[in-house]
């Protein structure tokens, strides 16, 4: 729909609206249809935020992804999208990359493959779309720039799309270039053609899930780069977007929106974007960062997903309110509807958006959001007022017969903080086309020809526990679905399962950082390998476990406690760190990067031979063992006085851990 016909629309509202008492708004297709609707998404990753989901046991990962996926009983989500793995930290932590290095190619590492195919089980027409956000250091060949070699990177994120479908049955449906960074237009019509030539033509290209700009402009002015995009991909729009957008005629997306603490807040965001995103910018799909908030709280962005599933030791999770705000629109339309022209602004505040599947179906989403409860993380949220109203609805052209509409309705209610949520009401009738509703301040409504929706519900989870303060995993029983090990959440390096069948005595399967080259990053990744594990509270304990270095002349290992950052942050991440190194020696220093040191010495450590490290730290003072034996002691600790454990090595080198072992007080 034009822009200016739009406004033009709203103004004539406004004027009619101050004639009578209720405001009223018409519902018509009439004069034609709106656009085509897309879908509301959640994304797995950028970075590792669906980490934490795979080690839940059953039945608690599945009511999880019953929650997020099944159609009508949760959030029944439309589009999944997911992080192709590039072996660097992208936010949360790191995801595997389906080749590490150049002739390795893996599709079974991670857990987008599998939480694709849960998704699909649950939902065969969810739509699914991939994005990198960082490329294994091989395809920019030591450069921190994926360009240089166009169509190496277009060969590497079409073998995963390939892989996807040959070892998964997964169709993926839409392809992003490069989260959040620049994009190359030489590059992304070499991946339209790499696409093509592969057999892939049904994939549809997203760019550049960034702003609206430069890219619209870029389109325009390039009809052959025009030709190769299908959808313009905004991060965080706040509702709006730009002229140059709507020239080029292409989809529009919020590619990645919401980012917003899961509270009722949260909730609120969640409700007006969802709405907002198309009537104040036309667009026809919104994908939540992140799906669900499945990774250590205290890592960056904490519970920033549609619910909460951090606890899989206790098999606790949470059914945030922002599941049952998705279910209003995804409940009652599919991607493939079309949004009614007759969208707007209500005239007290809120917004309403209506849809239909064009055999005479409607759908209509009513939200009162106010500004206060509705604040997203970004962007900064201008003031507008929402008070309650009355606003009658008329139904007209192919609607006009309708006779009755199922009400489904939300109240946050912050007053009282009792909050309901996705309440099916009595059905309401409906005189000459036409209803009216009382509306006060957040609320959510939908209206529907559709007899569908369900609030679906599961026996409550176990209740909220810590980590576990004995923690043992010898990493001989695993998984066979995943490559990582529960609840080591890597923040830089890779840590993956490994076997050795060459007379390997008692460590024939060991957990192995694997990276030996720094990827093409996404933040500043730190200069070492580390994954951290367990309880952010963790003040006193002992943390041990075996290691085997592999860098012949200049390797180091370590384990640590206290360690304070993870995320974009690890760089500069405090901790007690005791390392071993290949030439004999040992160290303790306070913080990741190694510059302060509390201790130092001999310690007659080598490679290609396992020793035993323990870590002891307690109030002020730190002591360390080598193979039994105390090696140091009473090392000053004055910060951090809490943190997670973790393990590591000092650069990107290949190196194993087996029987890692933690005793908290
Ligand atoms: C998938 O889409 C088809 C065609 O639109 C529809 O008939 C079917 O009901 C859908 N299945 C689910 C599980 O939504
Ligand atoms: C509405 O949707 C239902 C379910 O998909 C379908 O059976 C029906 O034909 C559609 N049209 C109307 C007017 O109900
Ligand atoms: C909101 O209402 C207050 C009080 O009536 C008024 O002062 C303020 O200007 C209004 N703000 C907006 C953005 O309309
Ligand atoms: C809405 O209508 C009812 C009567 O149906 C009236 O009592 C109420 O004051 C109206 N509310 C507003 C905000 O106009
Ligand atoms: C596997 O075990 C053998 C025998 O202990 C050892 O020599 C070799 O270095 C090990 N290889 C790896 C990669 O761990
Ligand atoms: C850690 O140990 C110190 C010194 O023994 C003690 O003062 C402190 O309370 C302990 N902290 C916890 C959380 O137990």
């Amino acid at each position: 729909m034009d822009v200016r016909l739009f406004q033009v629309f709203v103004v004539i509202l406004g004027v009619s609206a101050t004639l009578s008492s209720p405001q009223s708004y018409i519902l018509n297709d009439k004069d034609g249809l709106g656009r085509v609707f897309d879908g509301i998404g959640g994304l797995s990753g950028g970075g590792a935020t669906t980490r934490l989901l795979v080690n839940y046991a059953e039945p608690y990962r599945s009511q999880v992804l019953d929650y997020l996926f099944k159609p009508n009983f949760g959030a029944s989500l439309h589009i999944l999208k997911v992080e192709i793995g590039g072996d660097a930290q992208t936010t949360d932590g790191t995801e595997p990359s389906h080749m590490h290095f150049e002739n390795d190619e893996n599709y079974f590492r991670g857990y987008e493959w599998w939480l694709m195919k849960e998704a699909k089980k649950r939902n065969p027409n969810i739509t699914l779309i991939g994005l990198p956000w960082a490329f294994p250091g091989w395809v920019g060949h030591g450069k921190n720039w994926p360009y240089d070699f166009p169509d190496i990177t277009a060969l590497y994120v079409v073998s995963w799309i390939l892989g996807a479908k040959q070892y998964h049955d997964l169709d993926i449906q839409y392809i992003g270039i490069w989260n959040e960074r620049n994009y190359d237009s030489k590059y992304i019509k070499l991946l339209r053609y790499t696409l093509d030539k592969s057999g892939l033509k049904r994939v549809r290209i997203i760019a550049s899930d960034n702003l609206w700009e430069p890219i619209s402009l870029t389109l325009l002015l390039d009809p052959e780069l025009s030709t190769a995009v299908d959808v313009i991909g905004a991060h965080y729009p706040g509702t709006t977007t730009v002229l140059d957008a709507l020239k080029t005629q292409k989809k529009l997306w919020s590619s990645e929106d919401y980012s917003t603490f899961n509270d009722e807040v949260g909730g609120g965001c969640w409700a007006r974007i969802l709405n907002q995103n198309y009537v104040n910018g036309l667009m026809t799909a919104t994908i939540s960062w992140n799906l669900v908030a499945s990774y250590y709280e205290d890592l960056p962005f904490g519970r920033d997903g549609l619910m909460t599933a951090e606890e899989p030791w206790s098999g606790h999770y949470a059914v945030e309110s922002p599941i049952w705000i998705t279910a209003h629109t995804t409940q009652f339309t599919q991607p493939g509807w079309t949004y009614l022209q007759t969208v707007g602004h209500l005239e007290h505040g809120g917004s309403y958006v209506a849809l239909t599947d064009k055999r005479g179906n409607l759908t209509v989403v009513i939200e009162t959001m106010t500004h206060d409860h509705s604040v997203c993380i970004r962007p900064p949220l201008p003031p507008f007022n929402v008070t309650c109203q009355n606003a009658t609805f008329q139904l007209k052209g192919s609607f006009a017969s309708i006779q009755q509409l199922q009400v489904w309705r939300s109240q946050f209610n912050f007053k009282t903080n009792k909050p309901s949520f996705f309440e099916k009401l009595a059905p309401l009738k409906l005189i000459d086309g036409s209803f009216t509703l009382h509306l006060a301040e957040d609320e959510v409504y939908t209206l529907t020809t559709l007899t569908s929706g369900q609030k679906g519900a599961h026996p409550d989870p176990p209740p909220s526990a810590r980590f576990p303060k004995v923690y043992k995993d010898d990493f001989n029983v695993r998984n066979p679905a995943f490559s990582e090990a529960p609840d080591f959440a890597d923040q830089t390096g890779v840590f993956e399962y490994f076997m050795n069948l060459t007379d390997p005595g008692p460590h024939v399967f060991t957990l192995r950082q694997v990276l030996t080259q720094r990827p093409v990053t996404w933040v500043a990744d730190a200069d070492q390998a580390i994954s951290v594990i367990g309880d952010y509270q963790w003040q006193n304990l002992t943390v041990s476990c075996d290691i085997f270095m592999e860098k012949e002349k200049t390797g180091g290992v370590f384990v640590a406690a206290r360690v304070d950052k993870g995320g974009q942050s690890i760089r500069s991440a405090k901790g007690v760190f005791f390392w071993v190194f290949t030439d004999g020696t040992y160290k303790v220093t306070n913080d990741l990067a190694g510059q302060t040191i509390l201790a130092e010495g001999q310690s007659g450590t080598q490679a290609f031979c396992w020793h035993s490290l323990t870590l002891t730290v307690e109030g002020q003072f730190a002591s360390g063992f080598l193979n039994g034996y105390p090696l140091w002691k009473k090392a000053v600790v004055l910060i951090p006085q809490k943190g997670w454990a973790a393990i590591g090595t000092q650069s990107l080198e290949l190196a194993q851990f087996d029987n890692f072992d933690v005793l908290a007080q």
